[in-house]
């Protein structure tokens, strides 16, 4: 491989660079949380959920001390919401140790919710340490670019490419922007479908298009089919229209966010099932539900089927002492997760 690749690859990257509102940001402390908001998702997605997070929280300090509500409410509907709960801890860890933010890879990976592959881009960006990214895009360019069959999945297979970049980055010395580079060219040019491969500043270097196989790389070890859970929700209305929520317990998915009184379901779930649910939920009785719709959601390990009932215009109110906690509130004031947007929406008209 030529010693200068990564001049082709800046040169790219000058010429092509997304602008980012946190790019050219001088505070480590924005650079972590866009990092976080990227893991697992788009660019223009985070645009508008890091700008309100950062006038939320405008430091660590700041995020550290907030209410965890107030912190899980700015990252509604960005999914994945332990990421929100990490950052949080990780800022309560960094006020702990007296406010002051790592300086190097291996200390910002001893931060929860901070791996190696983030860690690498918060150094290089924010202190300019010659330590690769190895995420998801770059994996897809170089292995490409290098036809490695590896099973990318696998640490040593990671650590064999971050080997492989190390020279690269240090030529380049400009290691945040070498893998912000690489990062753009595989979420732009270097796209899983129909890579854009006339444009990109690697086409010279790359062994799967000069033999065609661009859609061999990287190699994707069979995987298992998402299962289908199901469950049935009840949206319960009061006289002013406020919704029945209950809140999630402190541990595993969707932990402190509300949702509707839910149970899980075997199969398509009955009037009967959604009113046991209710009561279950928040000890509240009803005599009537309808069926209102179902969702879908997909989370990253199986896809939701909700089923969902509706019972307006209910006049009990649940033991306020009850755990976890039910209420009435309003659906703007309470952090909630998609599929629950989701069922709200569909008695839009009720
Ligand atoms: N994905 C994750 N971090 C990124 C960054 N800094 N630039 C481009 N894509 C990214």
């Amino acid at each position: 491989m030529p010693a200068t690749l990564h001049r082709r690859l800046l040169a790219w990257y000058d010429a092509h660079k997304r602008e980012m509102p946190w790019r050219g940001h001088p505070d480590p402390y924005a650079v972590w949380v866009s990092e976080i908001m990227l893991q697992q998702t788009q660019v223009e997605t985070v645009r508008g959920y890091f700008a309100r997070f950062l006038a939320a929280f405008p430091s660590a300090a700041a995020l550290a001390a907030a209410p965890q509500q107030d912190v899980l409410k700015a990252w509604e509907g960005l999914g994945y919401y332990s990421r929100a709960r990490n950052l949080q801890k990780a800022a309560q860890a960094v006020a702990a140790r007296g406010g002051i933010l790592p300086r190097d890879a291996a200390g910002w990976a001893t931060l929860p919710g901070v791996g190696p592959y983030t860690a690498a881009a918060i150094a290089s960006i924010c202190f300019s340490e010659m330590t690769p990214v190895v995420d998801g895009n770059v994996i897809r360019v170089f292995a490409r670019v290098l036809g490695w069959p590896d099973d990318f999945r696998k640490p040593p297979a990671r650590a064999r490419l971050a080997a492989w970049l190390q020279p690269h980055i240090e030529a380049s010395k400009r290691p945040g922007d070498f893998n912000q580079a690489m990062m753009d060219l595989g979420a732009t040019l270097c796209a899983p479908r129909a890579p854009a491969c006339p444009a990109c500043p690697l086409h010279g270097d790359c062994l799967a298009r000069r033999e065609g196989r661009q859609a061999e790389f990287p190699v994707k070890p069979a995987k298992k089919a998402a299962p289908t859970r199901q469950a049935v929700a009840v949206l319960v209305r009061d006289a002013e229209g406020r919704v029945l929520f209950t809140q999630r317990t402190a541990e595993g998915l969707l932990s402190g966010l509300w949702e509707l009184p839910s149970a899980a379901a075997t199969g398509r779930p009955t009037r009967r099932d959604a009113l046991r649910a209710l009561r279950a939920e928040t000890g509240l009785a009803a005599a009537k539900a309808v069926p209102l719709g179902t969702v879908t959601h997909i989370f990253s390990h199986f896809r939701l089927l909700l089923h969902v009932y509706a019972v307006p215009a209910y006049t009990g109110a649940p033991d306020p002492a009850r755990q976890p906690p039910a209420r009435f509130a309003c659906p703007a004031d309470l952090p909630l997760s998609t599929a629950t947007r989701r069922a709200l929406a569909l008695s839009a008209t009720l």
